[in-house]
C-alpha cells in the first residue's frame, strides 16, 4: 500500500467506525498517524478498534450534530494533543422522497448531521489549528451537492451547504498553513446505500460515465493527499471523484 508522509500527525475522522471513514483510518494508521475515530455507533467503534488493534488508534462516541458533545470532546482531546487533520465524514442520506412528501423531522435530521455536524466540528477544531498554524480539513460532500439528486433534496442541500462552508472557511484561513477542501464522491458500496431505495441507487449509478461504483480505496487515496503536508496550496476547493458524472 502506498504511504503518505503523515508521520506523527494527529487526525480526527468523524463517522470513522465503518465505510469511507474506517478505510481512511486504516491508511492513516499505516502512515503513522495518531488516529481518533468518532462515531455515534459505539458497537461499530469497538468492533473496528478491536479488529485494527493498533496503539495509535482510539475512539470517541460523538454525535456530530450535537455541538456540546463535539465541543467537550475536542476540549478534552486538545489537553493532550494538537489536531492536525480533521476529516468531516460522518453523514447519512436519510430516506428518499420527493420534497413535498418529505417528513419535516427527517429533512431536518439530514441537515443537522451532514451540514451542522461539519460546522460544529470545524468551529471547535479550527482554533487549535490556528494556534499551531497547521491544519488540513477535508469535508466529505457528495456529487449530490453539486448536481442535486431527485428524491434527495435534504441530502443534496446539506452537501451543497458543506461545499459553501468549505469555500468560505478555506478563504478565512488562507493566510495560514491550514487547507480546507471538500470532496464530492459518487456512489460507493458502503452501508449508506441501504438507506435509499434500490431504484434510487440504480439511478445514481446510471449517471456515472465510468459505469461502476467508486471503490472505497480510490476515495481514500484522494483524501490522503489532501490531508498531507504536500497539499500546501489547494484550499477552499472542491475535488471531484464522481467518475466523470460532474463536469464542473
Ligand atoms: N458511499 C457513498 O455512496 C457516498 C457517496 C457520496 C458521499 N458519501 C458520503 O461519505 C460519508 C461517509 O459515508 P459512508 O458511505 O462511509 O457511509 P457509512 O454509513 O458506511 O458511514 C457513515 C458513518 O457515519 C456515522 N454517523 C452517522 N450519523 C452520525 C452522527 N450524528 N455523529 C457521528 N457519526 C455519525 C455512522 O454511524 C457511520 O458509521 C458521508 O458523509 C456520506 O454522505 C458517501
Amino acid at each position: 500500500m502506498h504511504q503518505f508522509d503523515l508521520n506523527n500527525r494527529t487526525a480526527i475522522i468523524t463517522g470513522g467506525a465503518q465505510g469511507f471513514g474506517l478505510d481512511i483510518a486504516k491508511r492513516f494508521l499505516n502512515s503513522g498517524v495518531k488516529t481518533i475515530i468518532w462515531d455515534i455507533d459505539e458497537k461499530e467503534l469497538k468492533k473496528a478498534t478491536q479488529e485494527l488493534n493498533n496503539p495509535n488508534l482510539s475512539y470517541n462516541v460523538v454525535d456530530v450534530s450535537n455541538y456540546k458533545n463535539v465541543k467537550e470532546t475536542v476540549d478534552e482531546t486538545t489537553k493532550s494533543t494538537n489536531i492536525d487533520i480533521l476529516i468531516n465524514n460522518a453523514g447519512i442520506t436519510g430516506s428518499t422522497s420527493t420534497l413535498w412528501d418529505y417528513d419535516v423531522e427527517e429533512w431536518n435530521k439530514i441537515i443537522q448531521i451532514n451540514l451542522m455536524g461539519t460546522f460544529n466540528c470545524c468551529k471547535c477544531v479550527v482554533p487549535n489549528m490556528i494556534k499551531n498554524n497547521y491544519g488540513r480539513i477535508i469535508n466529505v460532500a457528495s456529487v449530490a451537492g453539486k448536481d442535486g439528486n431527485a428524491k434527495a433534496s435534504a441530502y443534496s442541500s446539506a452537501k451543497a451547504g458543506a461545499i459553501g462552508l468549505t469555500k468560505s472557511l478555506g478563504k478565512e484561513l488562507a493566510d495560514k498553513n491550514i487547507a480546507v477542501n471538500a470532496v464530492t464522491p459518487a456512489g460507493a458500496k458502503t452501508r449508506i446505500l441501504d438507506q435509499m431505495s434500490k431504484e434510487h441507487v440504480a439511478r445514481m449509478l446510471s449517471k456515472v460515465p465510468r459505469g461502476r461504483f467508486l471503490e472505497i480505496e480510490e476515495f481514500t487515496s484522494l483524501i490522503c493527499w489532501l490531508a498531507s503536508e504536500e497539499n500546501s496550496f489547494s484550499t477552499a476547493a472542491v475535488f471531484d471523484i464522481s467518475g466523470g458524472r460532474s463536469t464542473y
